[in-house]
């Protein structure tokens, strides 16, 4: 598809570019320009940990009583580094929930606490505050019995381990194995789809350490001469000390830090270090790429799209993130610094106080609208009833942030084989029009359907500078 045969037709994408033109000017004569950063409500994610704190090197060096950190006046001197806090073990996150009430009540509304869910006869289930989770049965022919695991079911889509500890695929089980959750964002309604139809009927997926490294805590390896099994299932070589993204997933094992509770004896990850590896393909990959498929980021890429937004690559997740808040249920707390928090100068513009409109999904404009586009895929992607015909909305934002402003579809995104997101020579992405601006501007919802060239106009120098 060469998307030069986009050309803007009609009257009224013409009469829109005069009324942009006007807003334009006046955009470009009242704009200031000052980039205000770091933030005043983030200074400590931006300073070097290390600079301030000297005793961090050796955390537990130190008689762990020998000083009571707790007055608000003095410094908290944290374990920036030993991620085995010692040689500790791993004692579970309840023994924490006792001490840090505060916390634990907002893990549990976190996608990481429920990453990986163990059945016993019943439905998994799932806090109130999770929405579009849960609802769903086994694939079709199975009852909770016959299920071991339940992978996710919380943010976009679920998977299931049978008793063999194997992820039940379409190819093996002749059925739909793959549960989709309501997304509105792209209109997708929750059902079932095929997962890994293609897999020979004889050679069952394993759920083994290679998945459970990023959905569990405490994931150990099998040793080959002597191989161990997660409840001693044959699908699932490895182990791990807890379902889910717990709270010794990034603060190391709390065997140390429990009887003797101080900030020194627990690992905190000012860095982001620990984030990066699982927000990311493969597992601690460090290559930078993006990979892709079907037309789509794939999931969980995170950490290489920060590290390919130009003026933010060297933003750790914590810059915007609070690390135990859920983005997708509870928003307002999860971000700590807005977009405006740091550009002060950008507005948004001629989309303020826009609301767009399709059947029952409303969505106020924001920053995020057109920069976090649905450039990724993790279960759905929309169709043309949804998208127009040259719109693309998938269901996980995307963090690249950097918009292409010329008249180019998402091919132009992508690789020749499609697998993985073009990179310049500074490494930076670029999110196309065809995500950010015809998600919705293509006539089925009420914003007026564009052009992929008309787009690119309309965005070139959209903030007026
Ligand atoms: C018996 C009570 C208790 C339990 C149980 C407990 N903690 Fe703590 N925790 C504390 C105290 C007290 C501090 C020190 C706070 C300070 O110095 O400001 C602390 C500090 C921390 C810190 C550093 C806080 C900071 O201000 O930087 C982290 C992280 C932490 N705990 C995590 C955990 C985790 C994870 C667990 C479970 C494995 C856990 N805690 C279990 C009492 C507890
Ligand atoms: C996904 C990783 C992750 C998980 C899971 C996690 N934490 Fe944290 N936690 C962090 C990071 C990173 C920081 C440091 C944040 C900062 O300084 O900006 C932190 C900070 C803390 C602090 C000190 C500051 C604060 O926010 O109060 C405590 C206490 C704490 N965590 C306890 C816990 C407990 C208890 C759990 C489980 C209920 C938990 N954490 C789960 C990553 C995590
Ligand atoms: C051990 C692997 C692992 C680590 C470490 C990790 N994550 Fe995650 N993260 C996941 C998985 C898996 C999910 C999906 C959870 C689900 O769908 O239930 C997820 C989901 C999320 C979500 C969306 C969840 C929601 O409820 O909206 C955010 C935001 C996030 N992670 C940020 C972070 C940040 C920030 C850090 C570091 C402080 C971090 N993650 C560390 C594996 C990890
Ligand atoms: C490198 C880390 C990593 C590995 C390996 C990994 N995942 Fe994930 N997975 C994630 C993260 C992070 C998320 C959530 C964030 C996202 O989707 O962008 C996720 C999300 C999911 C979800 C959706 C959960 C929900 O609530 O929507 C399912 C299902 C899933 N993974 C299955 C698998 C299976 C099956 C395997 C092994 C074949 C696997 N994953 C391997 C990191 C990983
Ligand atoms: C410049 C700010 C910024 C940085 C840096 C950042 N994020 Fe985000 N992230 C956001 C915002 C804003 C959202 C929520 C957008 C919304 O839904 O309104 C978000 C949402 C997410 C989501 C949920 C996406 C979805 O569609 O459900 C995940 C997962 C996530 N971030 C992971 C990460 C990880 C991992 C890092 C570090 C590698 C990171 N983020 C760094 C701003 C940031
Ligand atoms: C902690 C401060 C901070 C936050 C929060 C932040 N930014 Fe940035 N952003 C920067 C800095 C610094 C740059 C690099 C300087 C520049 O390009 O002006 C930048 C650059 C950018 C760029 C240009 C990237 C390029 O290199 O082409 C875009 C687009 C952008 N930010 C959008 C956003 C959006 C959208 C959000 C909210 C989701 C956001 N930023 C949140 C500080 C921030
Ligand atoms: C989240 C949906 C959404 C996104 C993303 C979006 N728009 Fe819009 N846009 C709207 C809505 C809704 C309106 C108001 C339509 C109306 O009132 O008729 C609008 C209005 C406009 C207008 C007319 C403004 C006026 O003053 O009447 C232009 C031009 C425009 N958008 C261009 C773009 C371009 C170019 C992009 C991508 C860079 C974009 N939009 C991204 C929803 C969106
Ligand atoms: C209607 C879609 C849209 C909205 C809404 C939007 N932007 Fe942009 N933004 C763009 C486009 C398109 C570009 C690229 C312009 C270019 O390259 O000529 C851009 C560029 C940027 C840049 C980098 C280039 C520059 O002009 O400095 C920053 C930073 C930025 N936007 C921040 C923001 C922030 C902050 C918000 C929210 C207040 C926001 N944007 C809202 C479409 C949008």
């Amino acid at each position: 598809m060469s998307a030069s045969q986009h050309r803007p037709t009609g009257a009224l994408v013409r009469t829109m570019f005069v009324g942009v033109a006007v807003v334009f000017a006046a955009l470009v004569m009242g704009t200031g320009c000052n980039l205000i950063f770091p933030p005043v409500n983030n200074e400590p994610n931006n300073a070097e940990p290390n600079t301030t704190e000297p005793n961090t090197t050796e955390p537990n060096s130190a008689e762990p009583n020998s000083a009571e950190p707790n007055t608000p006046s003095e410094p908290v001197f944290n374990n920036l580094t030993d991620r085995t806090n010692n040689g500790a073990t791993y004692i579970g996150s309840k023994a924490c929930m006792a001490c840090h009430a505060d916390v634990a009540a907002e893990q549990i509304v976190h996608g990481h606490a429920h990453k990986l869910n163990k059945v016993q006869g019943q439905a998994p289930s799932y806090p109130e505050e999770g929405t579009r989770a849960g609802g769903f049965d086994p694939p079709e022919g199975k009852t909770w019995d016959d299920v071991a695991y339940v992978i996710g079911g919380y943010i976009r889509k679920a998977r299931f381990v049978d008793l063999n500890g194997y992820v039940m695929t379409t190819g093996v089980e002749g059925v739909n194995t793959q549960w989709n959750l309501d997304f509105p964002p792209n209109g997708n309604t929750p059902g079932w789809v095929p997962y890994e139809a293609d897999r020979a009927p004889d050679d069952p997926k394993p759920y083994n350490e290679s998945c459970f490294v990023c959905h569990t805590t405490g994931p150990m390896p099998s040793d080959p001469d002597h191989p161990t099994f997660q409840d001693n299932r044959p699908g699932m070589e490895g182990t791990f000390a807890e379902t889910g993204v717990q709270c010794e997933s990034c603060h190391g094992p709390g065997s140390n830090h429990v009887p003797n509770p101080a900030a020194r004896n627990i690992y905190v990850d000012k860095e982001g270090v620990t984030c990066n590896e699982c927000h990311n393909r493969p597992f601690q990959s460090d290559t930078g790429e993006i990979l892709a498929s079907g037309g789509y980021i794939k999931h969980h890429e995170q950490y290489p799209e920060l590290q390919a937004s130009g003026g933010h690559a060297t933003f750790n997740c914590m810059v915007c993130h609070d690390p135990h808040v859920s983005t997708n249920y509870d928003r307002e707390n999860a971000i700590t610094t807005d977009c405006t928090d740091c550009h002060t100068d950008k507005t948004l513009d001629f989309h303020e106080g826009k609301i767009f409109v399709r059947g029952d999904y409303t969505e106020r404009l924001s920053c995020e609208s057109c920069h976090m586009p649905y450039a990724t895929k993790s279960g759905s992607a929309a169709g043309p009833d949804i998208a127009g015909e040259f719109g693309r909305i998938g269901d996980m934002r995307t963090h690249i942030f950097r918009i292409n402003v010329n008249p180019v579809d998402y091919t132009a995104m992508f690789s020749d084989d499609g697998k993985s997101v073009v990179r310049d020579s500074q490494g930076r992405a670029a999110v196309t029009v065809d995500y950010v601006c015809l998600r919705c501007h293509n006539g089925v919802g009420n914003a007026f359907g564009l052009t992929i060239s008309a787009a690119a106009a309309i965005a070139e120098g959209v903030h007026g500078n």
